[in-house]
């Protein structure tokens, strides 16, 4: 299994370190493809993907055994997802985005979607007590409810209070790694939980396959996560499991506000919340986002901007702005200096705060919670497949 430490034959310049506990450093994409064995996606691959700006503009860049997903896609045969959440806080934008275009590959072909919560994660990782982490869980369901998955081809299971299914089948995959996978894989974790928490997050993506046999599970995943997909296609190849390897399709980080990086809820770095209304998101895009524009007007006019490392374009090229043309003309003229940073940055507010009251309506929309994740949740004889009821009396 590849490491995640840089090779020391690596200039120091290029180490960075990437394990989904740690993101440090200048990331060079194409090195970590050699690095975690993965292929950058083809042309061809990109164009059978639902069209989304995700894949379209390389944002998700690469990735393992797609061809197989995108073959059960095409033939109508089932074709899952797993996209999870670890609810260490409240949701930001950069979050949900994941989930909107999980969403649009199911609108487009039928794909099956599983959402875990690994609240067992994030207490073992962060500094937070059990009942902070379950108030995060609740709000964030609601920002996942909000999304409108549709509820016959969605489940969404949470760690401790669907334990009693986790738990027999976190066994089966724990039985099945080493610890010194999980050593070479993840660096020393802190404590047993963590290492043990890989095979729970083994079972996350082996879920579809658990409950309805073997078939194509695609992951689509920032590359920090890869580590826990190696984990579990290690898993997924051991014969008693009876399952495929699940499929990997891995993202770049969105830039965050202030440049390149990770858009962090963590640090000090200021983030586009999912509560903010249309004036709060054009003051933070006006006063933090990163400008590709120049120092003075005439400067910028003469010159021109760079587009790549401006995250209003960024955002809208991303994300916001789907039309091919449109963004490339919107390049074009940051690039001759017509268009001035200001103007991009009202654009990429414009739109994001369009999302984020579409987002918030619905959410407003939703009724106590319990109710609302009903029909998301798995019912007995899906219980009962994953863990036999115990006999006791
Ligand atoms: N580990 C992920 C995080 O820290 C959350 C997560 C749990 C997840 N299960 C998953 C992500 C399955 C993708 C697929 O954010």
């Amino acid at each position: 299994m590849p490491s995640n430490e840089t090779p020391p034959d690596e200039p120091h310049a290029n180490r960075a370190t990437v394990t989904p506990y740690e993101v440090d450093g200048e990331i060079d994409y194409e090195k970590l493809l050699d690095r975690f064995g993965a292929d950058r996606l083809t042309d061809a691959q990109v164009r059978r993907f639902p069209d989304h700006p995700l894949v379209r503009r390389g944002v998700f860049y690469a990735g393992r055994d797609v061809d197989r997903y995108l073959a059960a896609a095409e033939a109508g045969e089932r074709h899952s997802i797993v996209t999870g959440r670890g609810p260490s806080g409240p949701m930001h934008l950069g979050h949900v985005l994941p989930f909107y275009f999980a969403k649009r590959l199911q609108e487009a072909t039928g794909a099956h979607v599983y959402v875990p919560l690994s609240d067992d994660e994030k207490f073992l990782a962060k500094d937070l007590d059990l009942d902070a982490i379950a108030e995060h869980t609740r709000d964030n369901l609601r920002d996942l409810l909000a999304v409108g998955f549709d509820p016959d081809r969605t489940t969404i299971v949470i760690d401790t209070l669907d334990a009693d299914v986790v738990y027999p089948q976190a066994v089966r995959t724990a039985d099945a790694i080493t610890q010194s996978t999980v050593d070479a894989t993840y660096g020393d974790p802190e404590t047993i939980g963590l290492s043990f928490y890989p095979a729970v997050q083994a079972v996350h993506l082996l879920l579809p396959q658990l409950l309805h046999g073997p078939h194509p599970t695609l992951v689509p995943i920032a590359v920090d996560q890869d580590p826990h997909v190696r984990v579990c296609r290690d898993v997924a190849g051991k014969e008693r499991f009876d399952v495929g390897k699940p499929a990997a399709l891995l993202g770049k980080f969105l830039p965050s506000l202030s440049g390149p990086g990770k858009m962090s809820s963590s640090g000090e770095e200021p983030t586009i919340d999912l509560s903010d209304d249309r004036e709060t998101v054009r003051q933070t895009i006006d006063r933090y986002a990163y400008s590709g524009g120049r120092g003075s007007l005439d400067e910028h006019r003469e010159h021109g901007g760079d587009p790549e490392v401006d995250v209003a374009y960024r955002y809208l090229h991303a994300f916001f702005e789907e039309d091919d043309e449109t963004v490339e003309r919107l390049a074009e003229e940051y690039r001759r200096g017509e268009l001035l940073s200001g103007d991009l940055k009202a654009l990429a507010a414009d739109r994001i705060a369009d999302f984020l009251e579409a987002h918030r309506r619905r959410r407003e929309a939703l009724g106590p919670l319990d109710p609302e994740l009903e029909p998301y949740r798995l019912d007995d004889d899906e219980r009962e497949r994953l863990a036999p009821p115990t006999t006791l009396g």
